[in-house]
């Protein structure tokens, strides 16, 4: 990991735009050369990020996605620079619009869902548990295949996912409100059946599931 100086910090963030930023300050920025630079801050002392900070598990989940034929970001570098107290990576952008713009763009977009749902239904099937599931971390590729950015709180199970852990993924993804409002023009049950056929979950299954994800609490 690079020990980055306040110097280093400057020159890499200069004229940097920002793509995302929160109460604790810069998240994201948009370097020269279309860099990202995803800063991370360990949240809290007692935290597992002080000794496995988030830029390392980022970089080994996008790692192992690439690996597994889920697109992803590769990263070039990862840091910690102490004159901002953040943990980061460097990425090139992956060329690509996140889905939230795309749908949010308001024409009737089915396609595109039921690519979504199969998606999910495929990483569910590779294992794989995504928590930050939600359309502004999905990116449509130019080649037409998704991809995931933001990759950092994910993990590889050696078990099949659960149905609780299925359900569970979809509340990640319906939490958001104006996502959930996009789901909706295509309709939730709908998209869910399309990834529980895309997961080959049987008839007698299904209606449990739906009937839960609506009922239980988020
Ligand atoms: N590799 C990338 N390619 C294209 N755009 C990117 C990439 N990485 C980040 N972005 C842009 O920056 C935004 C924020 O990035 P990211 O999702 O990693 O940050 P975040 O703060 O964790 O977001 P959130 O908490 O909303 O999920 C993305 O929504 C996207 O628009
Ligand atoms: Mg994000």
């Amino acid at each position: 990991m690079w020990l980055m100086s306040n110097v280093e910090y400057a020159a890499l963030t200069t004229g940097a735009s920002v793509l995302m930023r929160d109460g604790f300050g810069l998240k994201v920025l948009q370097c020269q050369g279309n860099r990202i630079v995803k800063l991370f801050r360990t949240k809290r002392l007692l935290s597992t990020s002080v000794v496995y900070p988030y830029s390392l598990r980022f970089t080994r989940n996008a790692k192992r996605l690439n690996r597994m034929g889920v697109p992803s970001v590769e990263v070039e570098r990862t840091f910690y620079c102490h004159a901002i107290r953040r943990h980061g990576v460097i990425y090139p952008m992956l060329e690509g619009e996140a889905l939230v713009a795309i749908l949010a763009n308001g024409e009737a977009n089915d396609d595109l869902m039921e690519k979504l749902a199969g998606f999910i239904a495929q990483l569910h099937k590779q294992k794989i548990y995504f928590r930050s599931l939600h359309l502004g971390n999905v990116l449509l590729l130019p080649d037409g295949r998704l991809g995931l950015i933001d990759v950092a709180d994910l993990s590889f199970n050696w078990l099949p996912l659960s149905m609780w852990q299925r359900r569970r993924n979809f509340r990640h993804l319906l939490r958001v409100s104006q996502h959930r409002q996009l789901i909706e023009r295509f309709g939730i049950e709908r998209f869910i059946e399309c990834y529980l056929d895309a997961a080959g979950i049987s008839c007698g299954e299904k209606s449990r599931f739906l009937s839960r994800l609506v009922t239980a609490p988020t």
